[in-house]
């Protein structure tokens, strides 16, 4: 099958779009307002942008309570959800009004921070501290701005587990990252495979 997006006639029951774009990461956004109150919810619009620096981003669907927060305080912490927390993470991302925490309605529990105010969620078993480098509607290629809004955020410290460490490797068996998929469909990375890149084009070194 074939189809254009500008009038999106997939012909299927839902939109596959995001189903190819998979699977995708979620970061577990924390981030905490100038009042002191802490907010938690799931991003599957997240990854990391670079390596140096260290930047990742989340893509808030209209101005949500994490995008904001995160906006007006210049920080937010990105946990690493795993299959262990699928639960948890599911309910921290029930629409609670702003000022209820996301970590008391899935009994999680509040990590401090070393660099930004927001907690991390001491369940998880990685966490990276971020400040906001960019933020901005992204657009489409008529120029007008997208709904979405895009959160960049500068990682400035890292929080791992060394319960997911081996050899001095994150061993991402162990860890069983969590990913979204299409429709209403999650993954769990359970299984890993090595390759090296080619060194020239030509393979033969692979
Ligand atoms: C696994 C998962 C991934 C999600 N990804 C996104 C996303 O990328 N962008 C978005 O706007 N909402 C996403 N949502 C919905 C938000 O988590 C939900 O709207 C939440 O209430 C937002 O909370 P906040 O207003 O506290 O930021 C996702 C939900 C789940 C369960």
């Amino acid at each position: 099958m074939f189809y254009t997006t500008d009038r999106n006639e997939h012909g299927l029951p839902h939109d596959p779009f995001k189903a190819i774009v998979s699977p995708r990461p979620i970061g577990w956004i924390s981030t905490r307002a100038r009042d002191g109150s802490v907010n938690l919810a799931p991003y599957s619009f997240f990854n990391a942008v670079s390596d140096s620096p260290k930047l990742v981003m989340f893509s808030s669907a209209g101005m949500k309570d994490s995008a904001s927060i995160a906006v007006e305080t210049g920080e937010f912490v990105a946990n690493l959800a795993t299959e262990s927390l699928a639960r948890q993470l599911n309910r921290t991302s029930a629409d609670a009004p702003r000022g209820v925490s996301e970590f008391g309605i899935a009994g999680l529990t509040e990590a401090p921070c070393r660099l930004v105010a927001a907690p991390r969620v001491a369940e998880s078993p990685a966490a990276l501290e971020c400040r906001v480098t960019e933020s901005f509607h992204p657009k489409g290629i008529d120029g007008a701005p997208s709904h979405y809004f895009m959160v960049i955020g500068e990682v400035v410290a890292v929080h791992v587990d060394e319960a997911i460490l081996k050899d001095g490797m994150i061993d991402t068996a162990l860890a069983r990252p969590l990913s979204r998929l299409g429709y209403l469909d999650y993954a769990v990375t359970a299984e890993v495979f090595q390759m090296r890149r080619p060194r020239t084009p030509d393979a033969s070194d692979v």
